[in-house]
């Protein structure tokens, strides 16, 4: 049973770190939309304050009032039920409200979300809770977009901005082993018992799947396989790729990962940290589906599939330490030596699997404008699993499904190769 004790330090700790993240931007760091999928830090900052608005205090406040009538239609991102929007590809022009009035309205919703929690009788909690944790796991989502999205706007800076932090010490990768899984007949979706009450809707009905035996590798594929790729033609030679990225590679001119740049002959990764050379012994990151799928047919290898992501992840030692925005390297990290379990798991980077994201079995959005979630994003997009090394503490978990379109590059994304089972 939650109480309104509880609900509200979760409250206010997952509130604070939203700021926390956002405090070495100025004002102007916040405001800028480096490109369509991008949004500029102030507009998350709003946006995760109207969700409690819209989604909690509209519903339960005695005498509601919306805190600027406005800021609706601007901090709406995708709800139709709620009503218009404003244009995404053109949040980056909005200059006011600034980022010290989007402090302002985070201050009121809190002080009101406050009132209601501590002023409202069991029973209505009780009802209640669900969205309001609803609302935490958002705004987390939305720490870790803030996260990925400055470092877009500050790639584009020639001055070279950090966000935060020191560039990783050059570490072992180690080396490459596989583990074997006799697959079968296995559960996959989300399991209360064992991962924690919220799931998201998408992680549900917990259903089962038939899986043949398989392999995964036990770490993510580097920077120094993926230089290696590169040096073999990976990006010039079209029977390595399916349709789709084939046309990227040609029309958007792929050759290596997003943040590399190559001067006089040596590449270049530009992170949250500042822009180094690129280090072989770190996870690729920042690669679409499509190269993810070239890189492992060049290595005769293949993507792993969701449900065999899942269960393998099912079965490992939880209590080993992940790489998540807690670590604050801002980056995905060697994996080190072997440990006999899957390394890299939770944490480092998004791992892209062979998987559409699409609904699981007897999968029902729930009623309402809530129901917009996820429910609506399933086409046209592949499922990633793990987090990354910007996803905030608490936020991952074996049955957790991220999805991208499959020529996204922003986001923190790597991959782990699979095969069928060993002759
Ligand atoms: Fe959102």
């Amino acid at each position: 049973m939650t109480t309104a004790d509880a609900l509200l330090d979760r409250y206010d700790e997952v509130r604070a770190y939203t700021e926390r993240l956002a405090a070495p931007l100025s004002p102007e760091d916040q405001t800028v939309q480096s490109m369509p999928d991008v949004s500029p830090t102030k507009w998350h900052r709003a946006h995760v304050t109207w969700f409690f608005e819209s989604f909690v205090l509209a519903e339960n406040e005695s005498s509601f009032r919306q805190f600027q009538d406005q800021y609706w239609f601007l901090f709406n991102s995708y709800y139709e039920a709620v009503g218009p929007r404003y244009s995404r590809p053109l949040r980056g022009v909005i200059s006011r409200p600034g980022a010290h009035d989007v402090g302002r309205y985070r201050s009121n919703v809190d002080d009101r979300m406050r009132d209601l929690v501590s002023g409202i009788d069991e029973g209505t909690l009780g009802k209640l809770a669900p969205t309001i944790e609803l609302g935490f796991h958002h705004e987390q989502q939305h720490q870790e977009l803030l996260l990925m999205d400055i470092k877009h706007v500050l790639s584009l800076n020639p001055l070279q901005p950090v966000y935060a932090g020191a560039p990783l010490r050059s570490a072992d990768p180690g080396r490459l082993g596989w583990k074997h899984y006799d697959g079968g007949l296995v559960e996959i979706g989300h399991d209360a018992t064992t991962e924690g009450t919220f799931c998201f809707d998408n992680e549900l009905p917990r259903h089962q799947q038939w899986l043949e035996p398989y392999r995964l590798a036990d770490r993510l594929v580097t920077n120094g396989e993926w230089l290696d790729f590169m040096a073999d033609g990976g990006y010039r030679r079209a029977e390595l790729w399916l349709s789709d990225g084939w046309a990227k590679v040609q029309g958007e001119q792929w050759r290596a990962p997003f943040y590399w740049t190559e001067h006089d002959g040596v590449w270049l990764e530009h992170t949250l940290h500042g822009t180094f050379p690129v280090d072989p012994a770190l996870p690729v990151c920042h690669v679409s589906h499509y190269e993810a799928d070239a890189y492992a047919t060049w290595a005769g290898k293949r993507l792993p599939t969701e449900a065999e992501w899942e269960h393998a992840a099912s079965l490992e030692d939880r209590s080993q330490p992940a790489n998540l925005a807690d670590g604050e390297t801002w980056h995905p990290r060697a994996a080190g030596p072997g440990t006999g379990g899957l390394r890299q798991l939770f944490g480092d980077c998004w791992e892209w699997t062979s998987s559409a994201y699409l609904p699981y079995p007897g999968f029902h959005p729930a009623a309402g404008a809530i129901g917009e979630y996820n429910g609506k994003f399933m086409s046209n997009q592949m499922v990633l699993r793990g987090g990354c090394a910007l996803t905030p503490p608490g936020h991952a978990r074996a049955s957790y499904r991220n999805f991208f379109p499959p020529g996204a590059r922003w986001p923190v994304t790597g991959l782990r190769l699979a095969d069928g089972a060993a002759a």
